[in-house]
């Protein structure tokens, strides 16, 4: 592991997400994000490297895994499994995936606490208070009953003989090193948040757990186990060595990208903690927004949770990667939605820089036999006469300190103008009709030149968010070199050779239909959360918690209670229709003895609308509300899935009253 290294490096972490859950489309913006910097890191030079990982301890998985019937080792093992999996297959794994369960953690984190202990950090005590079992976390200066600041849910009252960390000893500390390090906390709102609360004075931080069992043990101190956070943001430091971090080469990280909301464990605590064990502090914390679904965060317990891989299905991950960093401003909330997904899609990958890539290669084989053709001796970035687009050093350079302040959206603004300079360009030019006048020759030649060009600088500015069909244009512009090898510094115009052959013309970007692609992601979207739901309907249906919903917890065994959790009532059709453009839903207004409820349902490859009306049918009736296609599905109709997933519509022989319950 510890290998010299010739080039610095830059070590970034994701957080370390629980495993009482599987990811969301919001997890996966964190990591699409590091694997970007990542990327743009490598070309700027330095040996990156990207911890992620599973933060597997607490009340939360361990009751997870008790509804889904198993030991919580062998459930947070299942779990942490899916998201490894599903990172590899959206091309984003970690250079590093830490457990909290590895051996390696476990001894960092107890060296880390004897650290912090020899040097006078540690005291005992009891504490008596509030705690968040959701967030874990003890709120401060609730009372007994009261509402977490942070979720909303009820706090519960704990009396514990706990090992403090004495925080309070570092206010000071830490104040005046985030002065001496203004750039420690980013953005600026955060820092202001983290400053103030720090100046609020800092109350010393119960550090351990008697009252449950799944976690590290305190070494010599059962049953003490560590809290989680004490335990998780270690982990970073346990990626890398842990004790031996030395020799690894890669602590203290470069940069910790985590969420708005957990910005005060990384900015305070855990510079703390380091101090205390006296260990080097990383250099920097960068908190972005929340992706919203219809303005609320997405969460499991709001039942409005995107899941990447239906769109990933469809789309491929490079549109999504391209939407998430174009659309939302990095550090800002921001609103997630398929619509202005599929319409960047189309107006910026489909017509803008694909249509660019393929009218211009197109070009450069019919009218140049696939070479690369010359341009005007003179040529530089600005000569144009129809107002060349500008690619001087000064705008390259633009581009690379957006990504450098991680304003990715501006950086993709600022290549995607040039792209549209070229296409302007080509348009006032009009090398079709410089290519029907044979003086003109030297003229097209420069025009197509100027355009390939473009696209080698577009292809390599924009390579770390769109990996895979930047590679694609560069080797069909003829270029042998990897694209991901080219460094942004030794960038500049002029340097694709005139004779170059261009490599076999291949479409990138093909357009998408925008409500029949919106259509087949939520289709597949619901066979998903079909597959996910139904073993263990009972759990996800009123605790919202991961088991059920993790394929992980598929035939486990739940209690008799569980199940009388589900509610379903027999109901009957009033009304049916389709679901504008999208081919598999209908839109169900169903009566279910004292209400008529909204469901859409995924039944309309099955049968046609007017054969259901009247039709009895079995309705699961407390589940969250959801949207499909923007229409809102108040309950779910029980059906029988086919092995090509055709649904086969459950019901009963004899008659049966509207409104009666199953049990
Ligand atoms: N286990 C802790 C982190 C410990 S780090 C030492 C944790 N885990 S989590 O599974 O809840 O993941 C939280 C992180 O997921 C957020 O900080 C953020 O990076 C990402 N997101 C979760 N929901 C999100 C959105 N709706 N939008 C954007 N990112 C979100 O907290």
């Amino acid at each position: 592991m510890s290998v010299p290294r010739t080039k610095p490096k830059y070590y970034l972490t994701t957080p370390l997400y629980y495993t009482n859950g599987l990811p969301h489309i919001g997890h996966t913006y964190s990591t699409i994000v590091a694997d970007v910097l990542r990327r743009y890191k490598r070309m700027r030079g330095f040996d990156s490297f990207l911890t992620t990982g599973a933060d597997e301890h607490g009340v939360n998985v361990e009751r997870s895994a008790q509804k889904a019937g198993k030991s919580p080792q062998e459930f947070s093992t299942e779990i942490a499994a899916q998201w490894r999996k599903l990172w590899d297959e959206l091309e984003i794994p970690g250079d590093e995936f830490i457990r909290t369960t590895d051996e390696r953690h476990h001894r960092t984190v107890q060296w880390l606490f004897k650290r912090c202990r020899d040097n006078g950090y540690i005291q005992k005590g009891s504490y008596t208070g509030q705690y968040c079992v959701f967030d874990n976390a003890y709120v401060v200066d609730a009372g007994p009953g009261d509402p977490c600041p942070d979720c909303g849910r009820p706090t519960e009252t704990v009396t514990e003989e706990n090992y403090f960390f004495k925080l309070s000893e570092f206010q000071q500390r830490l104040l005046d090193f985030y002065v001496s390090n203004p750039d420690f906390i980013q953005p600026e709102s955060r820092r202001n948040e983290v400053l103030s609360f720090v100046n609020g004075g800092l109350k010393n931080l119960s550090i351990t757990r008697t009252s449950i069992r799944w976690g590290i043990p305190v070494p010599g101190e059962a049953p003490h186990v560590f809290y989680v956070w004490f335990d998780a943001l270690i982990g970073y430091l346990s990626a890398v060595g842990g004790p031996n971090f030395e020799q690894h080469g890669l602590w203290p990280a470069d940069l910790h990208l985590v969420g708005k909301e957990i910005i005060r464990f990384h900015a305070v605590y855990w510079p703390a903690f380091l101090m205390a064990a006296n260990l080097p502090l990383p250099k920097q914390i960068w908190a972005h927004g929340w992706l919203l679904f219809d303005a609320e965060k997405m969460s499991k317990s709001r039942g409005n949770v995107v899941r990447p891989r239906p769109i990933v299905g469809v789309m491929g991950i490079e549109p999504l990667r391209y939407y998430l960093l174009r659309e939302i401003v990095f550090g800002q909330d921001g609103n997630f939605s398929y619509d202005a997904l599929v319409t960047r899609y189309n107006s910026d990958l489909a017509n803008g820089l694909g249509n660019l890539a393929s009218r211009t290669l197109a070009m450069i084989e019919r009218y140049f036999g696939g070479e690369i053709p010359r341009p005007a001796p003179e040529s530089t970035p600005d000569a144009g006469e129809g107002g060349a687009p500008d690619f001087s050093a000064e705008s390259l350079a633009r581009i690379t300190k957006l990504y450098d302040r991680l304003s990715f959206s501006l950086a993709l603004e600022a290549i995607w103008d040039l792209v549209a300079a070229v296409d302007k360009f080509i348009t006032v030019e009009k090398p079709w009709a410089l290519a029907e006048q044979p003086d003109k020759r030297a003229r097209l030649g420069h025009v197509l030149y100027t355009a390939s060009e473009s696209l080698r600088l577009v292809a390599a500015f924009a390579h770390p968010v769109l990996p895979r069909a930047t590679q694609k244009i560069w080797s069909q512009l003829g270029l042998t070199q990897t694209l991901s090898a080219v460094q942004f510094g030794e960038l500049a115009w002029g340097q694709l050779k005139p004779g170059t052959k261009i490599g076999k013309l291949e479409g990138i970007f093909p357009r998408m239909e925008k409500s029949e692609t919106i259509a087949r992601i939520e289709a597949m979207e619901q066979e998903q959360n079909k597959a996910a739901e139904a073993p263990a309907a009972a759990a996800t249906a009123t605790s919202g918690t991961a088991a059920a919903a993790a394929p992980a917890a598929a035939g486990a065994k739940i209690s008799i209670e569980d199940f009388a959790k589900v509610e379903m009532r027999v109901g009957q059709v009033k009304t049916a229709g389709r679901v504008a453009g999208a081919d598999k839903l209908l839109q169900l207004q169903v009566d279910i003895g004292d209400e008529v409820r909204q469901i859409v349902a995924g039944l309309a490859l099955a049968y046609k609308p007017e054969d259901l009306v009247g039709r009895k049918v079995v309705v699961v009736t407390n589940l969250q509300p959801r949207k499909l296609r923007g229409v809102e599905s108040n309950g779910m109709i029980v059906a029988a899935s086919l092995p090509d997933g055709s649904p086969v519509l459950a019901g009963f022989l004899e008659d049966v009253p509207v409104g009666a319950r199953l049990k």
